[in-house]
Order: structure tokens, then C-alpha cells, then sequence
């Protein structure tokens, strides 16, 4: 199965334009992916001829908006094996999916001196809602340790759930590092000791099958917007039974069946966590997204990203000078290339490379325990997805030796 690159490019206006007078090259994707025209053409003729509010009135344009929303639902279910889409939340983003998990299961179910098990790999959006849960009910947080390679060792998870553990919450995919966990096989762990289990999914659910009957975890999350669908459109997937024992997250319109002055009762799924007039249009528009990204195929996907990542690897480590983090079997990594320029500061690299057009993250990658781990303040992380070529790996080489002409950095090779 091969991607049609080219024809895919023509698909994504942005990808024509110049930055710093040279052609873009995004390699950003990890932090938010560029839109097709088919989810763009979605947003305004959504607002051209559809606008309305949702599950409020009996007009033509309500009753529009509402079964577009529902369709967008039912095609995210179908997209990640869910049976019902009513097991599916539309958030703001997985950080919000996450939060929500935390306020509405973690608040009514966790006990002081309960455990909730994460690794040092996480983003921040999945450790600081459980700090901010831990000092305010008691609840004890442990870390399944990382390996220096940015692996997590099996064992290591074993050890560190156990018959405490309340929730196993972590990472499928790492966003700084592009390490692909074992996630079925952690999912069973956190299930044999009868724990909760979360997956971070956002940078799975882009590039690779998303099976949440097969997984079996309890909730899932991810965003809208590392897919080609718009910003402010995340996703938590829950198990009906959890979903229906928790009460709701946020109070207000749409997510109650009946309120007097006293009292209020709860809509069903999935309204109860959906309060307030949602984020219609762009619920709507990731339906084209999901759409884009099934037609295309995400084994086609995958494989033209890994080619590519392997491709911008070697580039790099044929620099003495540079130095690639994360695992070094590409079957344990995605397509994110998470790097350090001796003696430079990601910045100054990053700045450089957008001299040449080149859009990559510098930074901490919203990780920073994970790079305290491993004794770097942040890194440059360049990101592949399915309309990168061979010209972004091009680009990216010819930054690379703008940055070591720059700084002057062949001559010092070895020395840092
Ligand atoms: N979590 C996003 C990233 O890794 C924003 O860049």
C-alpha cells in the first residue's frame, strides 16, 4: 500500500505558501497538523448554509446542525471501534478529556491513599490534573520509571502497579520522544490488578488503527486537531457502564433531564458531559477529517511516515554534532525525530531552521519531567505526517547546515 503524496499535497492549501521565502516545510505535526481543504470547505459551509444551535429547537437549521454534530459522532465511533457512539464525549482537547476523567470518575471514586499509576513520559495534561487531585483528596501518585533510550521497561510497569492502583493512566504514543508503547500489553497489567486504565492517545490516533473494544481500556482521549480536524474538538471514549456511574464534569444547559430551584437531574449519554452550547462547527468539520484520513488509509499512512522519520534520522546522525533521542528500533518509534545540536540551545536551532522554512518545536515538549530524565532542558523535534516528502527531508538538511555553518559547529564536532 503506497500514499499518493502529491495528490495529497494539493489538498492542503497552506502547503503552497512561503515562509521566509522559502516553500514550508512543516514538520510540526506532533504539536497540530494542517487541514485539508475538505475539513476547511466543511467550517464555512457549515456557517454558510447550516449554522444553528444544536438539541434546542424544532427549525429546519437546529434540526441541520444537530444531525450534523450526531453524524460526526457516530463516524469518530465507527473510527475507533467504539459500538455506541454515545460512548463518545466531545471535549475542548485530550487535555480536557483528561480533566474531565479526573472531576468526574477520580473526584467520586478515589479514596485517600488510593494509587494512580502514570510514567515519567507523560505529557503535562496527563500529570499535573493528577497532582492538583492528589494534594486536594490524598490520593497517591507513583511513576513507572524511563529508560534512557525513551523506552518504558514492562517490568518496571509490573512493578509499579499493584493492588493499590486505582487507575494506570499513560501514554500510547510519546509526543517528545516518538516512542510507540506497548499498550495492549499495559492495559492487561493495569487490568490484572483491577485498576481503571486511561490511554493518552493523540498521537496514536492519527497514525495508527484505534481499536477500543480490542484494547479494553476504560477511557481513551485524544484531539481533533492532531488529525486534521479543527482546534477546540477533543475526544474521551469511555466505557458505557463508567460513563454512566460518574456524575457530571461541568453544570449547566443541554447535560440535565429536569431542574427545579432545588435539584437537577441528568441527561443521558453523552449529553450529561457535554454542558453548554458546544464547539458545533468544528464537531462537524472532523468529520471530513476522519473521512480524509480513512481514505487515505492509516497503514499507508504509518508506512510513508516511518520511511520518512528513518530517512531524517540517518540525515541527522550523519552529523557528528547531533544527537537523535528516543529508541533506536524504528519499530519502537513513530514519526517524530526528537533532537539535540551540541552545544546549541533548541531555540537557537529552531530559530535557525525557520530561516530555511523549516517549522519544527523546541522546547520541553510539555514533558518536563521526562526531560529532566534524561538530563536535557528540551530538544527540537521534527514531526511527519502524510503530505511531508522527500522535499521536507531535504529542507531539513539544508537547515541542519545553515545551523552548523552558523554557529560554527563542524569545527567543534566532539568537543561538547
Ligand atoms: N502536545 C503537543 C506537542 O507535543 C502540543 O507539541
Amino acid at each position: 500500500m503506497s500514499l499518493d503524496v502529491a495528490t495529497v499535497r494539493a489538498d492542503f492549501p497552506i502547503l503552497k505558501r512561503l515562509v521566509r521565502g522559502k516553500p514550508l516545510a512543516y514538520l510540526d505535526n506532533a504539536a497540530t497538523t494542517q487541514k485539508p481543504r475538505q475539513v476547511i470547505e466543511a467550517l464555512v459551509d457549515f456557517y454558510e448554509r447550516h449554522n444553528a444551535n444544536v438539541h434546542r429547537g424544532v427549525h429546519t437549521l437546529s434540526e441541520e446542525a444537530t444531525n450534523m454534530v450526531e453524524a460526526s459522532r457516530a463516524k469518530t465511533a465507527k473510527f475507533i471501534g467504539a459500538a455506541k457512539p454515545e460512548t463518545v464525549i466531545f471535549t475542548r482537547n485530550a487535555t480536557e478529556s483528561i480533566n474531565l476523567v479526573a472531576h468526574a470518575w477520580a473526584r467520586k471514586f478515589l479514596r485517600a491513599g488510593d494509587e494512580i499509576v502514570l510514567t515519567e513520559m507523560e505529557h503535562h495534561s496527563n500529570i499535573v490534573p493528577w497532582q492538583m487531585l492528589a494534594k486536594e483528596r490524598g490520593v497517591v501518585l507513583k511513576f513507572v520509571p524511563v529508560e534512557l533510550d525513551g523506552t518504558l521497561d514492562l517490568e518496571k510497569v509490573r512493578a509499579t502497579v499493584g493492588p493499590k492502583t486505582k487507575l494506570f493512566s499513560f501514554v500510547a504514543v510519546s509526543n517528545a520522544l516518538g516512542t510507540v508503547n506497548p499498550v495492549e500489553a499495559m492495559i492487561k497489567i493495569g487490568k490484572s490488578v483491577g485498576a481503571t486504565v486511561l490511554v493518552d492517545a493523540c498521537q496514536w490516533a492519527p497514525h495508527r488503527t484505534l481499536d477500543v473494544s480490542k484494547w479494553g481500556a476504560d477511557f481513551v482521549a485524544f484531539s481533533a486537531h492532531k488529525m486534521l480536524g479543527p482546534t477546540g474538538i477533543g475526544v474521551l471514549w469511555g466505557r458505557e457502564d463508567l460513563l454512566d456511574a460518574m456524575d457530571p464534569f461541568l453544570g449547566g444547559g443541554d447535560m440535565i433531564s429536569r431542574v427545579t430551584l432545588e435539584a437537577a437531574t441528568w441527561n443521558e449519554l453523552p449529553y450529561k458531559f457535554e454542558a453548554g452550547t458546544p464547539n458545533i462547527a468544528d464537531a462537524v468539520a472532523f468529520g471530513p477529517a476522519l473521512d480524509y484520513l480513512s481514505a487515505v488509509g492509516l497503514d499507508a499512512i504509518r508506512a510513508h511516515e516511518d520511511e520518512l522519520a528513518a530517512k531524517a534520522v540517518a540525515l541527522l546522525e550523519a552529523s557528528p554534532s547531533v544527537f537523535v533521542l528516543g529508541p533506536k528500533d524504528p519499530a519502537r518509534r513513530s514519526g517524530v525525530v526528537s533532537f539535540n545540536v551540541a552545544g546549541l540551545h533548541p531555540h537557537d536551532v529552531g530559530t535557525i531552521f525557520d530561516l530555511e522554512g523549516v517549522a519544527v518545536r523546541v522546547g520541553h515538549h510539555c514533558c518536563q519531567p521526562l526531560m529532566h530524565k534524561l538530563q536535557c532542558g528540551g530538544t527540537a523535534r521534527a514531526s511527519f505526517y502524510l503530505y511531508n516528502d522527500e522535499s521536507d527531508v531535504e529542507a531539513l538538511g539544508r537547515a541542519l547546515k545553515r545551523t552548523l555553518d552558523f554557529f560554527k559547529i563542524g569545527a567543534k564536532a566532539g568537543v561538547h
